[in-house]
């Protein structure tokens, strides 16, 4: 027998680099950078908006630019009635990601440009996904609540419209300075496995909206964008701060992995989660957060002394969400919402390299065993 090919087995693609990219870079020191810009250079000074542009377009966009995508955004913040419909009709025990991965899908069959996948087309599904992906979360809860589902408003930008159609109130600034700031630093990280496993939907040149489905329910696992709720289990898990230590010496010697910590790509911390820790400092003035705040620190102190592991980007953003009244269950589909801008540049750039993404694998298994007839099994 021979071997089809003299490619060796890279197990779970580590060091593989699938594809070029123009969108962001992930730098192993410690830096994450969208479209050559340092992430440290956007937070607090852009909007989420100018981010989702600055990914989908490959630039920043000028005053007038930023007007007309903030309008085309509010625009799209309304879902067609058969979505609403189905998000109320869904088992009352399914998990808010897995409602979300059947409503994206589901939206796909309203999409007003048909079948036209033009460049044109795209960028407009794009902008229509990045708004709408947020309304589907924040109805799904709205409805769970037994609450009405809200319209946006006009003269909110698109995160100020995201927390008030999921609270139902007028956000703070600073809550909505926060939000903007979780999405920008949401908003993309390179080939990790649910933008990977979009670009591989999207590489048969498969629509957008099957590309996104893949993505949502690649984020969804606890090794991906799942590891923020378990975070928030865990810390409900420790009850006294006295018992920190023996609850995380615990799970290491178990073998265990702490949820927030550790990532495939930085050796040195996550640039990411200096942004999140400072945005939960600046909301400790709430009893809940300080306290919170306080044992996720003393766990990042016990990890990195027994494993020299860095919190990763779920870490504190799951006490950011919890700052911001987001039940746990929703902080992967705000993941998502925040996703959603570079899950679609990626898309659309897979679309213009236009390889389709199909690797081989190495067969391990028998060959020529003698067939057994049914009757003798
Ligand atoms: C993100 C993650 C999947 C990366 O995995 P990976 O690149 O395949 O790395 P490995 O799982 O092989 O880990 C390498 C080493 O670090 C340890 N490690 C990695 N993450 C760890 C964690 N969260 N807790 C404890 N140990 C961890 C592993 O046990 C392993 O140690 P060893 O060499 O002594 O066996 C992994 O760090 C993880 O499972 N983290 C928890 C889930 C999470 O927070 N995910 C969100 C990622 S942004």
């Amino acid at each position: 027998m021979t071997e089809n090919s003299t490619s060796k087995v890279v197990r779970g693609l580590k060091g593989v680099a699938a594809a070029e990219t123009r969108i962001s870079y992930v730098d192993f020191n410690g830096f994450l950078y969208y479209l050559g810009y340092n992430i440290d250079d956007l937070v607090g000074r852009v909007t989420y908006a100018e981010v989702a542009y600055l990914l989908v377009h490959k630039r920043l966009p000028n005053r007038q630019e930023l007007e007309r995508f903030k309008s085309e955004l509010v625009s799209s913040m309304r879902l067609p009635d058969q979505i609403v419909d189905s998000i109320a009709r869904s088992p009352i025990d399914s998990h808010p990601m897995d409602i979300l991965r059947t409503e994206v899908s589901h939206l796909g069959l309203y999409d007003p440009d048909g079948e036209v996948f033009s460049k044109e087309t795209n960028i407009r599904r794009a902008t229509r996904l990045i708004a709408q992906v947020p309304v589907i979360v924040a109805t799904i809860f709205r409805t769970r609540q037994n609450q009405p589902v809200l319209e946006p408003k006009d003269e909110f930008n698109l995160a100020q419209n995201f927390l008030y159609m999921f609270t139902g109130r007028m956000p703070e600034a600073a809550e909505s300075n926060v939000l903007h700031r979780y999405m920008t630093l949401h908003a993309d990280h390179g080939f990790n496995a649910s933008t990977f496993a979009a670009r591989v939907t999207a590489s048969t040149n498969s629509d957008m909206y099957s590309a996104i489905t893949s993505a949502i329910g690649t984020l969804k696992g606890p090794l991906h964008g799942g590891a923020s709720e378990k975070v928030m289990d865990m810390l409900d898990d420790i009850n006294l701060e006295q018992e920190i230590e023996e609850y995380i010496m615990g799970l290491l010697d178990d073998q265990k992995k702490i949820m927030g910590f550790g990532h495939r790509i930085y050796r040195a911390q996550d640039p990411r989660t200096k942004h999140l820790r400072g945005m939960v400092e600046d909301l400790c003035h709430r009893e809940r957060t300080m306290r919170l705040f306080k044992k996720c620190f003393q766990i990042e102190n016990i990890v990195y002394s027994r494993k020299k592991i860095y919190p990763n980007v779920d870490f504190y953003a799951a006490v950011t969400m919890d700052a911001l009244g987001v039940p746990k269950e929703y902080f992967t589909p705000f993941f998502a919402s925040s996703r959603i801008s570079g899950w679609v540049a990626h898309v659309i750039e897979q679309y213009e390299d236009a390889v389709l993404l199909r690797p081989e694998s190495k067969y391990v298994g028998g060959f020529n065993i003698p067939f057994v007839p049914m009757e003798n099994r």
